[in-house]
């Protein structure tokens, strides 16, 4: 890293991710001149700490970038749509973890570990997307496959933490669970059923295919990251139970033939992968271990044996950290070092 340090701001501070977002700021020693945090006036007089600070939370405006370099969003799309293009006439480079700007073709959408070559196109529009929490951890463990034999097909399904959808959704699912563990009435405010003891296959609004957009994320994300708009994918996400950590049974069909040893092998060397996979101790990723750490845990590595090329896996990740703040902050470190 230089020796230059940066003004940094985080837009949705008092979040799920911003607040993940702040404490990867800190962890990694992000150069830090000075830091901003924004939210809605609804935060107006709460206060955040960083390194040690009680820093005030203010209010987003089109003017609050004045000054800043680099501003990390999560405060949803809308926001997003509307305040980083307020924050790049300012000239600071926006870091966006909603999808309001991830299909742009003049917008580059990254996984440092898979392609930050394209963050050069920053200087188009001053953005750059974070991905979808699903894809970047499926990208993360495919890309090591996809460099050595090509990719022909992906078949994936999720089983998603409620923590993807923010703190309101971290809370139905724990108030719903202790009113049900003590014979009580629940309600529902965030999800269209009871996601307490049970497991939704939808996530987010149905578009006219039948797929969801979360599915659709993953189709059209996969295929702008790894530059391959023939890569077949499809996709059924769905959430579950679980406060941090999306899980992911994922099938590729490659163009080459690899067998699951030279797999496994690969993924111990590949960045921000941690193989776990041993099933003789019953060993392999849980939602748990992934949680509160940066890598993507792979495992139950084997053969598909319907196909000739194909292999089965399963992968974890912190979805509030590597699927959202950790991979936010990793794009903002390539910047701040290649690119200031
Ligand atoms: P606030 O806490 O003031 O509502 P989560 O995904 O966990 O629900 O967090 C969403 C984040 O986005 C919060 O920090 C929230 O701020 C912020 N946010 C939501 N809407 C706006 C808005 N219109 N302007 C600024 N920040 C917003």
């Amino acid at each position: 890293m230089s020796e230059k340090k940066f003004n940094v701001a985080v837009a949705g501070a008092t979040g799920a991710v911003g607040n993940q977002m702040i404490a990867c700021l800190e962890e990694r020693n992000f150069p830090v001149k000075s830091v901003k945090f924004l939210a809605s006036e609804r935060s107006a007089g709460r206060q955040l700490r960083f390194k040690g600070d009680l820093i005030p939370v203010e209010t987003l405006r089109e003017d609050s970038f004045k000054g800043v370099d680099i501003a990390i969003f999560s405060a949803g799309g809308g926001t997003s749509e509307k305040f980083a293009p307020c924050a790049a006439k300012d000239g600071c480079v926006v870091v966006d973890n909603s999808s309001a700007w991830r299909m742009d073709p003049d917008v580059p959408l990254v996984v440092p570990e898979v392609n930050p070559h394209a963050i050069a196109d920053y200087k188009k529009k001053g953005i750059i997307a974070n991905p979808n929490c699903s894809t970047i951890q499926m990208l993360v463990a495919l890309n090591p496959i996809r460099k050595k034999c090509g990719i022909r097909r992906i078949v994936v399904s999720t089983y998603q933490a409620v923590s993807g959808t923010g703190k309101k959704a971290i809370d139905e699912l724990f108030d719903q669970t202790r009113a049900m563990l003590n014979f009580l009435d629940w309600k529902k405010n965030v999800y269209p059923h009871r996601i307490a003891f049970n497991c939704l296959p939808q996530i987010d609004k149905f578009m006219d295919n039948g797929y969801t957009k979360e599915e659709m994320k993953m189709v059209n994300e996969t295929r702008k990251i790894f530059e391959d708009s023939s890569i077949g994918v499809t996709a059924t996400t769905v959430r579950v139970p679980v406060f941090y950590s999306h899980s992911e049974s994922v099938n590729v069909e490659t163009k080459e033939y690899i067998s699951a040893a030279d797999v496994i092998k690969m993924l111990r060397n590949a960045p921000g992968v941690k193989v776990v996979d041993d099933p003789a101790n019953n060993l392999y990723p849980l939602a748990i271990d992934a949680a509160g750490q940066d890598l993507t845990l792979v495992g139950r590595i084997r053969q598909d044996e319907s196909i000739s090329n194909g292999i089965n896996m399963w992968v974890v990740a912190d979805n509030i950290r590597k699927g959202a703040a950790t991979n936010a902050v990793q794009i903002a470190e390539i910047l701040a070092k290649d690119y200031f």
